[in-house]
């Protein structure tokens, strides 16, 4: 029989768990999320479970990430689902804080991050990676796991939690989790449930144009010919091309010269009112 999990709403209740857990010798792992958790999110459950004896998801829609056009009223929230969601999928403790337990009246530090964080979805979503970083910080340090899954799904946002570890010596190892996808390739988000029926149709041709230019640039094509011509085919679907970039899959740099190293490709596109993104190595 599986056991719904602790949930933890203030830090003395996550702490008398967790200080249970530590005098005992059980390790954990942590799975960050904003709720609305969907198969994607189960799978970091189960993949964090092969790394630690327990688990910890935190469900925390964290203001600090949204911009002042973005969608944080209308983010999808769903905790009761969660938690039985969480328990099938075997999570020992959530850490469910609300904004006024994350950011107490006079909060006043936030990480800037460079590198990683530089372009792509910064472009169009400028204080994202800092809103990211610094609650990733405080759930780090709230939690003190000794790993944490991260889903490649959002792959900058994994290069720079990486990035954030490593910068500040954070004894945390990042886990990266393959992304899951529907049986038609499109990558499986919270914002998915926001397509209409003719969009969701559409939306698997985003998967389909980032993997015709991997395929292309491991033909050997040019890696802008590729780009532009998956930028062309999405446009004339009825996307909205934010980019279709070509990067270093560590640091995120543009290719430069010879390409003997790992490359990503990243795309983000809006059909309607829903803005999707992914990547798939090159
Ligand atoms: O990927 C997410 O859901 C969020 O960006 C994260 C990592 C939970 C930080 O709020």
């Amino acid at each position: 029989m599986t056991t719904a999990p602790i949930v933890a709403r203030t830090l003395g209740t996550l702490h008398e768990v967790l200080s249970h857990w530590q005098s005992t010798g059980v390790t954990y792992s942590l799975v960050p999320t904003m709720g609305a958790l969907h198969d994607g999110h189960l799978e970091l459950v189960r993949l964090a479970r092969t790394h630690a004896n327990r688990v910890v998801a935190s469900i925390f829609v964290n203001p600090a990430q949204f911009g002042p056009s973005e969608d944080l009223a209308r983010y999808p929230r769903d905790e009761e689902g969660d938690l039985v969601k969480l328990t099938a999928a075997g999570c020992d403790l959530v850490w469910a804080p609300d904004p006024a337990a994350m950011y107490p009246a006079g909060f006043a530090t936030r990480i800037i991050p460079e590198g990683a964080a530089l372009g792509l979805e910064a472009d169009f979503r400028p204080n994202f990676f800092s809103g990211v970083v610094t609650v990733c910080c405080k759930l780090f340090n709230q939690v003190a796991p000794s790993s944490a899954v991260f889903g490649e799904k959002d792959f900058q946002q994994l290069c720079v939690v990486r990035q954030l570890v490593r910068d500040m010596d954070m004894p945390v190892t990042i886990i990266g989790a393959p992304t899951v996808r529907e049986p038609d390739g499109l990558a499986l988000s919270s914002r998915n449930r926001y397509l209409r029926p003719e969009e969701r149709h559409l939306a698997p041709a985003l998967h389909e144009a980032i993997q015709a230019v991997a395929r292309g640039i491991g033909a050997g094509a040019d890696i802008e010919a590729e780009t532009l011509e998956a930028v062309r085919i999405l446009s004339w679907k009825g996307f909205q091309v934010d980019y279709v970039a070509v990067r270093d899959a560590v640091t995120l740099g543009r290719p430069q010269g010879a390409r003997n190293f790992p490359m990503r490709v990243l795309a983000a596109a809006r059909l309607g009112n829903t803005r999707l993104i992914d990547n798939v190595p090159a």
